[in-house]
């Protein structure tokens, strides 16, 4: 069937054939199916959904997109872990150098900012030098050596996500139970490991925003990853509010360093712990989860999950002072609060306003090509169910320049809800599945 004819049957509610699909997929990486029928593409799936016939096809065909990295020459039990996006998730660049530091050969490819959530290359490549575009030799190098490599999908790995992720980031087609599961799954599986943990967001700064599409997410992938025989363990992990108190790049970088020295938010420090020690355990480096817990905080207080950091900094081509020192990183010119208008408690915060406030303040992209202020972002002076008075500061903005403030401290009062009652919490770690 030719593109348009494609597209057509999905549109009304057809089902496609795997040869199709892979026709398809092949057409788009080599360029002869354009963005704009790889888009429309999108949309029909967005609304007509796929079955598991076709989600197998669709994600096999964007692994085999590229090239299936080959990492046996590497001991041990390679796991990675994958977010399906937050905002202020800066998990990756804590967990990954803890559970190096910890044993477990990490290779990690990940993604840029994805419509309202933050990317963790985006987060990286704040951090002066850093470079995430690694041939895949020295990223198997790296994870032989090191026990780790954090890299972005190079022209071998998953091509046909590469592209379909930064179409999809600009397409409203982002929040698709089937797109986002083949998106992470052809490129996980691409990367050579073995094991696989799952964070899956829920809540209002999720692409899934109720319990029971996290978990058809969550089992969507553990399916595909059973499929080509991968050990894949998710956890719903709460994203009802930003984690951390942090948005934007480098203030990013800056509170993970800080987790890896002992002294970050809570929610941040557990949702990270939990996930960590999920891999220890699939790595081996620990019986249950528990005993991982133990190891994790031997080597925050010992200074080995740091060290692990600054050493993945240095081989990438990255400064490693500027793990201890934070003004070698970019910095925002100006601050300016947005304050509490009535006094009482934080009630919520719509998430996905904070994070299209961050993309709007520059933290993010609007198009594909748009470039993004590593420096700008929020700290979150206040979180659900802390009390406010009347005219506190609750968010500082860290900005450059000043023509979206308006529209971003708009955006940002409009997220907040304020009201006379603490909300209840919910648990961070809503659900494993296995
Ligand atoms: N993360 C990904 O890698 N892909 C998606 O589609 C969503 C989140």
């Amino acid at each position: 069937m030719q593109p348009y004819e494609l597209i057509k049957a999905k549109r009304d509610g057809g089902r496609l054939e795997p040869a199709d699909i892979r026709a398809f997929i092949e057409a788009y990486t080599a360029g002869t199916v354009a963005d704009y029928q790889m888009a429309a593409m999108c949309m029909a799936i967005f609304f007509r959904g796929m079955d598991s016939r076709e989600l197998g096809a669709w994600a096999r065909a964007m692994l085999e997109s590229g090239e299936v990295l080959d990492l046996s020459d590497t001991p041990g039990v390679k796991v990675d872990k994958h977010s399906t996006g937050g905002v202020g998730d800066k998990v990756s660049l804590s967990l990954a150098p803890l559970a190096a530091a910890c044993g477990v050969p990490v290779p990690m490819i990940s993604g840029r900012g994805l419509g309202h959530t933050g990317g963790t290359l985006d987060k990286l490549e704040s951090i002066p030098g850093f470079n995430v575009n690694l041939p895949t030799s020295e990223y198997r190098r790296l994870v032989r050596e090191v026990n780790c490599c954090l890299i972005g999908q190079t022209a071998q790995v998953a091509p046909a996500d590469k592209k379909l992720y930064a179409l999809r980031d600009v397409t409203a087609t982002v929040d698709c139970i089937p797109l986002i599961a083949s998106s992470i799954m052809s490129k996980k599986l691409a990367e050579g490991i073995d094991a696989l943990v799952l964070d899956v967001k829920v809540g209002s700064g999720a692409f899934m925003k109720r319990d029971e599409d996290a978990r058809t997410l969550a089992k969507t992938m553990i399916g595909l990853g059973a499929e080509m025989g991968k050990k894949v363990v998710a956890l719903l992990t709460d994203m009802d509010q930003p984690l951390g108190r942090k948005v934007g790049n480098a203030l990013e970088v800056i509170e993970a360093v800080d987790m890896l020295r002992g002294n970050a938010p809570e929610d941040y420090t557990e949702v990270t712990y939990a996930l960590t020690a999920e891999m220890l355990v699939l790595g081996k480096k620990a019986a249950t989860v528990e005993e991982a817990r133990e190891k994790l905080r031997k080597v925050v207080e010992d200074g080995s999950a740091v060290r692990k950091l600054k050493e993945i900094v240095q081989v990438q081509g990255g400064d490693p002072r500027s793990i201890d020192d934070y003004s070698l990183l970019p910095q925002a010119k100006a601050t300016v609060d947005v304050v509490a208008p009535r006094d009482g408690f934080v009630t919520g915060i719509d998430t996905e306003g904070v994070g299209m406030a961050a993309v709007a303040l520059g933290a993010g992209r609007q198009r594909t090509d748009s470039k993004i202020d590593p420096a700008v972002g929020f700290t979150l002076l206040k979180k659900s169910g802390e009390s406010v008075k009347q005219g506190e500061p609750v968010v500082r903005v860290h900005y450059n320049d000043a023509a979206q403030l308006e529209n971003v401290k708009a955006r940002l009062l409009a997220a907040y809800r304020f009201g006379d009652v603490a909300p209840v919490a919910r648990p961070l770690i809503r659900e494993r599945v296995e």
